[in-house]
C-alpha cells in the first residue's frame, strides 16, 4: 500500500505539489470514485486509479534505450549542462538513471531505467558482460596493438585494462575499429588508445551485454525496450 500522491508522482503525473492539486480537484479516480485525500493509502496492483479518467499503470521498472548524441552528459541532473535525461520526454518514473556513463562526446547504447539490480549486473567488472565499441582512432592501428590489448594494458594512474578484443576495420591514417571490453573504467577506451599512442577522435557504444544499439536511432531518440530485449536482459 502506498500514499496516492506518492504513487500519481512516481508514476510521472506531475511533481508531489501538482499532484496534491490535481486529487484536490477532483481529477483522480480510485475503482471508480473520485478521491479527493492526496494520502489516502492505494494498492496500485490491484485498484484501479485514473487521471482524468485515463488509467494510470503501474510500473516498477522502466527500460528506456536511449541513442545518445554527443553534447549531452550521462547523468541524472546536471546545473549546467543538458543530461541524457533530459532527452527522455515521457518518463513513466521519476527515478530512472543511465546504467554507466558515456562521456560527453560519446554516443550510441545508453540503457536507462531504475533497475538498480539490472545495472549492477551489466556494470561489475565480476559479470564479464560484453561493451562493444566502434571508434575512428587517429593513427594507424595494427596488429601489434591488437596484442597488447589481448594482453591486458596499462592504462595509466595505476590502472590495467583488462585483456580486450581489438578488430581493426580500416587500417591508416584514421582507422576504424571495433573494441569489446568487459569493464567501464573511467575513459577507458580512450586510454587505451592513448596507451599505444593513439587518440580517439570519435567513439559510439554499440552493445552491451545482449543489448544491442537500434540503429534506426538516430542520436537523441530512444524508445522502450520490447519484451525480447527485456527478458534477455534480465
Ligand atoms: N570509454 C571512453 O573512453 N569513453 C566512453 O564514453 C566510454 C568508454
Amino acid at each position: 500500500m502506498m500514499r496516492l500522491d506518492k504513487f500519481l508522482t512516481e508514476m510521472g503525473i506531475g511533481t508531489r505539489t501538482e499532484v496534491k492539486k490535481y486529487i484536490k480537484q477532483g481529477k483522480v479516480k480510485v475503482d471508480g470514485e473520485t478521491v479527493k485525500l492526496p494520502e489516502t493509502k492505494v494498492d496500485a496492483g490491484r485498484q484501479e486509479i485514473t487521471y482524468l479518467e485515463h488509467p494510470v499503470q503501474y510500473k516498477a521498472f522502466e527500460y528506456v534505450m536511449l541513442n545518445k548524441p554527443a553534447g549531452v552528459v550521462s547523468a541524472t541532473t546536471d546545473a549546467r549542462e543538458k543530461t541524457v535525461l533530459d532527452l527522455i520526454s515521457e518518463k513513466k518514473r521519476k527515478d530512472l538513471f543511465p546504467v554507466g556513463r558515456l562521456d560527453k562526446d560519446t554516443e550510441g547504447l545508453l540503457l536507462i531505467t531504475n533497475d538498480g539490480e539490472l545495472a549492477h549486473r551489466l556494470l561489475a567488472p565480476k559479470k564479464h558482460v560484453d561493451k562493444v565499441y566502434y571508434a575512428k582512432v587517429k593513427g594507424v592501428v595494427t596488429e601489434k596493438d591488437i596484442v597488447a590489448f589481448a594482453e591486458g594494458i596499462s592504462i595509466g594512474q595505476g590502472e590495467t585494462a583488462k585483456p580486450a578484443v581489438l578488430e581493426i576495420l580500416v587500417s591508416d591514417v584514421l582507422s576504424e575499429i571495433r573494441l569489446t571490453i568487459q569493464e567501464g573504467k573511467f575513459h577507458q577506451v580512450k586510454r587505451m588508445f592513448a596507451a599505444v599512442g593513439k587518440e580517439v577522435v570519435y567513439l559510439k557504444r554499440l552493445s552491451m551485454g545482449s543489448l544491442i544499439l537500434d540503429e534506426s536511432l538516430r542520436p537523441g531518440e530512444y524508445r522502450p525496450l520490447t519484451k525480447e530485449e527485456r527478458e534477455r536482459l534480465c
